[in-house]
């Protein structure tokens, strides 16, 4: 199918969702290019989900029958312009940074205009409004420690939250399922451009061991603050393979494309640890659909 416009505007195009997934996996669906709020709650008037940088997502080999928004134009753009109405040295509160905004850019653009808060994050793979929804983080920053208020768009209508209106923790923002975080102020520390840098440098650091790899970052949430990867690698599972995806022997805790990796490949790895470790541990990975709701 060649793109069509939608009634307001929207580019609306079917197209291989593999194409958006850092797994490489993923059949067609229509997509949705968002630009502006008139055009999302187009979108959104049919069953939806809504696509971030997809380095989260394990998306079935026959795609999905929901429309897939992905928000681009105006809300991918960023405004990071001190606000002098709700800054306050050292603290500076930035205009609006879109839900479409790839994040690794915009921590390398803070770090240059010295502002401190969100570089524990660096090195992850999203959109702004991905990092959000799920407080993407490491052991030296999540998403919620930059945070001023977020904007969320739901058939509802649209509002405007801060951290603290949200029961938030470790890769959970409490935000609901296909509640769209469209864009979100940033609330930063004013530092030294060379300080930011090294602090992203030594975060950094720890991403040395993994995969280098198509996959889509951890499979599972670290139960109780324990590394999951160390549990699966405990039992025995690293370099398992079915098909062509491979539990990475860098790191038990990352799924690895090897080319020509299937969903189903996928899923029967996460079968074969969910089997093996005794510990009872929570998917990080989004599965599209839920198994079950085919
Ligand atoms: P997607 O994968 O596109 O979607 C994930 C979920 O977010 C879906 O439910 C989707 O519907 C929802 N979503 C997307 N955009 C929005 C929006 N605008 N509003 C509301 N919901 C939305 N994660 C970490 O936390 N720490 C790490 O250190 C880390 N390292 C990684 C390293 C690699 C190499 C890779 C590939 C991944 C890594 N990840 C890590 C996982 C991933 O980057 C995070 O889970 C990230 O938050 C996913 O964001 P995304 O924009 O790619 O979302
Ligand atoms: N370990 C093993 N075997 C493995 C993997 C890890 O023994 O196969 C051991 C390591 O040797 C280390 C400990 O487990 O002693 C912790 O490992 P690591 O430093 O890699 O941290 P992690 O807890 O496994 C977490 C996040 C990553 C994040 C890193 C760095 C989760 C689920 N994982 O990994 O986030 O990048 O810390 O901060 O919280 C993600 O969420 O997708 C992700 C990649």
């Amino acid at each position: 199918m060649t793109a069509l416009l939608s009634r307001t505007g929207a580019r609306v195009e079917r197209l291989p969702l593999s194409r958006f997934t850092t797994l490489g996996v993923g059949g067609e669906a229509e997509v949705w290019f968002a630009e502006t709020h008139e055009q999302l709650r187009e979108a959104m008037e049919q069953p939806y989900r809504i696509l971030g940088g997809g380095s989260n997502l394990v998306i079935a080999d026959e795609g999905v029958p929901e429309r897939v928004i992905r928000l681009s134009g105006a809300l991918a753009e960023r405004d990071l312009t001190p606000d002098p109405h709700l800054s306050e040295d050292p603290w500076v509160v930035t205009g609006w940074v879109g839900g479409g905004v790839p994040l690794p850019g915009l921590i390398r653009q803070l770090q240059k205009l010295g502002l401190s808060g969100l570089e524990g994050t660096v090195g992850i793979p999203a959109q702004v409004g991905g990092a959000v929804w799920m407080n993407a983080g490491t052991r030296y920053g999540e998403m919620f420690d930059g945070l001023h208020t977020l904007e969320i768009v739901t058939p509802e209508g649209t509002r405007q939250v801060t951290p603290d209106d949200l029961n938030w923790g470790y890769r959970d923002s409490g935000i609901p399922r296909n509640h769209i975080v469209t864009r979100v102020r940033l609330k930063l520390r004013r530092a030294a451009p060379e300080e930011v840098l090294a602090k992203m440098d030594f975060a950094d650091q720890a991403r040395k061991g993994q995969p280098k790899m198509k996959t889509p970052g951890c499979a599972f949430k670290n139960p109780g603050g324990v590394s999951a990867g160390k549990l699966i690698d405990e039992a025995g599972l690293k370099g398992s393979r079915v098909g062509n995806a491979l539990i990475a022997p860098e790191h038990a805790n990352f799924i690895v494309n090897l080319g020509g990796a299937t969903a189903a490949d996928v899923h029967a790895l996460l079968g074969l640890i969910r089997d093996r470790v005794p510990v009872p541990m929570e998917l990080e990975y989004e599965l599209w659909p839920a198994p079950g709701n085919a």
